[in-house]
């Protein structure tokens, strides 16, 4: 996620917005720049690269004292990490950084283009910059206002008018901006850590609310020009805690900022109901001429790829194989001219992952690319490309990355079923509106976290665990398990739950914690009859089922319901007591949670 610091006060500006943006770093960025008002106007100052590059630039040219700034640092989301897509962007009276996405740039840039403005940048930021300066006759309120009404979105605005010295405006739709409150001096931020040395006492900035700045005052009004009081708060944690937005660890911040990513990477996505996915060049004739699609993935990403088989296959009747790109990449795979090979990966920097791409393409086979962060390798190399728009994931253990990529191969399931005709557009738009339930859902499960730290606690100090499961509750079943490896380092395997009496129901000793998954209707009965064979055999067994499941007297020790909801979308759901089962349990462990032993957040070697 982009990190934005705005300063009016009477310390040199520079030296404020460096150090605040310095304090975003964790947020993960790819490019940095500050606008200054300087005696002369305004001046910007940005480069690709980290905040050192910046400061490099800043040392060289010496900008003259100032005492007004904005700063940014940015994670691309519309247009490759580059100098020209840097923020801030700016017109000849108009200059502002924007954390967010504008869903309807496209529509925008083609009218202000008729009004007669150029575009340098492949961003959102600059066409909204350029709509402010259509709109701006003198009062910048009033412009924010009028160009807001006509953005579809999400955004978190600091801006600088040209003929307004003395003053910093912001706006605030879904992305998090603070103000906060000095002797003097006031300050704008993404997020608290920026301005914690320089204040505790800030207000957060609500949906639709405009703040404009002086050294003296911070007026808020809401989207209509009302006056608007804030509640002034008192930041109370060290800046370190801050950085994680007042969560202990990233793993836990980032799982509960689930609901958000998926309204992210869904939202853009949907016309009238139905997906748009806007990747250019991948034309329906080429959907409907798919003959195979190759998944190819390596650890979460690939265990995502399995649900998307499940998904594809059930909705759009293609065949889809799975494969960790690591075997794919050496099996001389059988690729025919018409497939599509689809590659997912948070970070777009796996190595084997990477070289499964290219190998694809040296054998002229046509590549989509699921991605995190924008203008990654992967990113780069691949024919196409879908930004999963999950923001920064910093912990190692990948969750909301996991989340938002199940929603791109929802997403490219429903749209692969519509061009093919294999699912008729009202059974799509029911699905796509049971999708958008899902943040909802989470943040009610997110609401009742005690329910799997009580079973955490009891079954922390296992030496061996099994999670078990049928159909996408098998391809859950690996990603619970690796997830409880990978941070409380205690010996999980998952295991089909089918496939239990062919050989590793022999492991199953008297207190042995097995994970049951049961969410998917068509195989309930029989996976109930799996968890029977386990319990007989002694088994402490965890039951996660749909809340309106029959669960036979004595199937399970424990029994964890999950909402009813459409099941091949169930995964969505089914993923959040899992992760916070593992953080849990590494937790009570006393684990390093965000940086588990062994383990880096992107495999860029073999
Ligand atoms: C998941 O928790 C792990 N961090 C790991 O399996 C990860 O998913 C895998 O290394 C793939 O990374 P990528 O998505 O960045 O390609």
């Amino acid at each position: 996620m982009c990190g934005i610091v705005g300063y009016i006060g009477a310390r040199e500006s520079r030296e404020v917005l460096m150090d605040g943006l310095s304090r975003l770093e964790y947020r993960g960025y790819d490019s940095a720049g500050v606008a200054l008002f300087q005696p002369d106007g305004i001046a910007v100052y940005k480069s690709q690269g980290r905040l050192a590059r910046l400061a490099e630039k800043l040392a060289a040219i010496q900008p003259p004292p100032t005492t007004v700034g904005i700063g940014h640092t940015r994670w691309a989301t519309h247009g490759a990490p580059s100098d020209i897509n840097s923020h801030p962007h700016s017109s000849a009276r108009v200059s502002l950084v924007h954390n967010g996405i504008i869903e309807n740039y496209s529509k925008l840039k083609e009218f202000l283009k008729l009004q007669g403005y150029d575009f340098i940048s492949q961003t959102d930021s600059e066409v909204l910059v350029k709509l402010l300066d259509f709109h701006y006759q003198g009062d910048p309120v009033q412009a924010i206002i009028n160009t807001l009404a006509q953005v579809q979105g999400s955004y978190g605005l600091a801006i600088l008018f040209a003929d307004q010295p003395d003053h910093i405006y912001a706006a605030r739709k879904e992305s998090p901006l603070i103000i906060a409150y000095g002797e003097g001096e006031n300050f704008l931020a993404s997020d608290i850590p920026a301005i914690l040395p320089y204040t505790c006492r800030y207000s957060v900035l609500e949906n639709g609310e405009i703040a404009v700045l002086s050294r003296e005052t911070i007026k808020v009004y809401d989207a209509f020009g009302t006056p608007v009081a804030k509640e002034v708060l008192t930041a109370d944690f060290s800046v370190e805690a801050a950085e994680k937005g007042g969560y202990p660890h990233f793993m836990l911040k980032e799982i509960n900022e689930e609901p958000d990513a998926i309204l992210a990477a869904v939202r853009p996505r949907i016309e009238d109901g139905l997906p748009k996915l806007g990747i250019d060049g991948l034309t329906d004739d080429f959907l409907k001429g798919i003959g195979r699609i190759h998944i190819v993935a390596c650890g979460t990403a690939m265990h995502a790829g399995m649900v998307g088989k499940s998904a594809i296959e059930r909705m759009a009747r293609v065949p889809v194989d799975v494969d960790i790109a690591s075997e794919f990449r050496y099996r001389d795979p059988i690729l025919a001219p018409n497939d599509l090979v689809v590659i997912i990966s948070q970070s777009g920097e796996t190595i084997d992952t990477l070289a499964a791409l290219r190998m694809a393409k040296e054998q002229g086979i046509k590549t989509l690319a699921i991605v995190n962060v924008v203008g990654s390798s992967i990113a780069r190399a691949a024919d196409w490309v879908m930004y999963s728009y999950g923001g920064m994931e910093i912990a190692v253990a990948s969750t909301k990355a996991y989340t938002v990529q199940l929603c791109c191969l929802y997403l490219f399931a429903m749209h692969l079923a519509r061009v093919r005709g294999t699912l008729h557009e009202e059974v799509i738009r029911h699905m796509l509106g049971d999708m958008m339930r899902a943040p909802d859902l989470i943040r009610g499960i997110l609401a009742q976290q005690k329910d799997v730290q009580f079973f955490a606690n009891e079954l922390m100090n296992a030496d061996d665990m099994f999670f078990i499961g049928r159909g996408v509750d098998y391809a859950l079943s690996l990603e619970g398990s690796l997830k409880l490896k990978e941070i409380s380092y205690i010996h999980s395997e998952a295991c089909a739950a089918g496939e239990l009496k062919h050989g590793p129901i022999s492991l199953v000793v008297e207190g042995m914690p097995i994970l049951a998954l049961a969410t998917q209707d068509a195989v309930y009965e029989k996976t109930i009859s799996n968890i029977q064979e386990v319990k007989s055999r002694g088994a402490k067994v965890v039951l996660f089922c749909k809340e309106d499941a029959h669960v036979p007297e004595g199937t399970a020790d424990y029994i964890y319901r999950l909402p009813c909801y459409e099941g091949v979308l169930m995964p969505l759901l089914l993923e959040v007591p899992l992760q916070l089962f593992a953080y849990y349990v590494s937790l009570l462990r006393g684990c390093d949670v965000d940086k588990p032993r062994n383990l880096a957040k992107s495999v860029t070697v073999e």
